[in-house]
């Protein structure tokens, strides 16, 4: 598994040029992709800046010695490549597995070309199998929470190995909706981004044009 989002991580890097204002993804898969810039910088002379989109990942690029800019400190992302949780015949994705999906979601927005890179594992028919990270304040977040309960959506609090409630990089709550099924993921979306007490959520729906899939046999396929 590790060589497939290797192989992707690599194959999303030939895609970013010298000069380009990047956006550094976050997740294990990412990691590969941040790892080969890193590379490419050190022995290559690549002249990039990056924008990341988690403190993981911008202590990651750091240590390879990608410079980094603010997003609020560029005038627009050339490119982000990221993860993604699961894909769907319409490329439409979960993600914030990692409990990135804010930052995630604001950097591709603002960036011209996002790229997303997976094993095949990840591409799936319909959505929902993945629990959906929402991410909400903490204040009044047990109302949201009783809310998604009415709704039927099965929520659960992420919380860490000690039981305490992750909170991400923006100082949220990340409350996973375990839906088995999502059917309708424009009509989900329409409905988290009306709830007051949610800040984000991890449906990227008709943001990605281009996901690059790794096999274990090794084969990419670029969909
Ligand atoms: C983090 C994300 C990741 O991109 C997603 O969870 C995939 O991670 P991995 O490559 O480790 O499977 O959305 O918030």
């Amino acid at each position: 598994m590790e060589n497939i989002k290797k192989i992707v991580g690599i194959e999303a890097a030939k895609f970013v040029k010298d000069g380009m204002i990047v956006g550094l993804g976050t997740g294990s898969t990412a990691a590969f992709f941040v790892e080969e810039l890193g590379r490419r910088v050190a022995q290559e002379n690549l002249q990039i800046t990056g924008v990341t989109t988690s403190s993981v990942t911008s202590e990651q690029a750091k240590r390879l010695g990608i410079a980094l800019k603010d997003i609020d400190d560029v005038a627009y992302i050339d490119l982000t490549v990221d993860g993604a949780d699961e894909v769907d015949l319409d490329l439409n994705g979960i993600k914030g597995g990692g409990a990135a999906l804010l930052m995630e979601k604001i950097v591709a927005t603002y960036s011209k070309d996002y790229i997303w890179i997976a094993d095949d594992s990840k591409m799936v028919k319909h959505l929902g199998a993945f629990p959906l990270p929402v991410e909400v304040v903490t204040f009044g977040s047990g109302q949201v929470f009783r809310l998604f309960e009415t709704l039927g959506f099965n929520p659960r609090l992420r919380v860490d190995a000690n039981d305490v409630a992750v909170v991400t990089d923006m100082g949220n709550y990340i409350i996973d909706l375990h839906m088995k099924e999502i059917k309708e993921p424009q009509r989900l979306a329409k409905l988290l981004d009306e709830t007051v007490g949610v800040v984000e959520h991890g449906l990227f729906n008709d943001m990605v044009k281009t996901v690059i899939v790794g096999s274990a046999d090794g084969n990419v396929k670029i969909i």
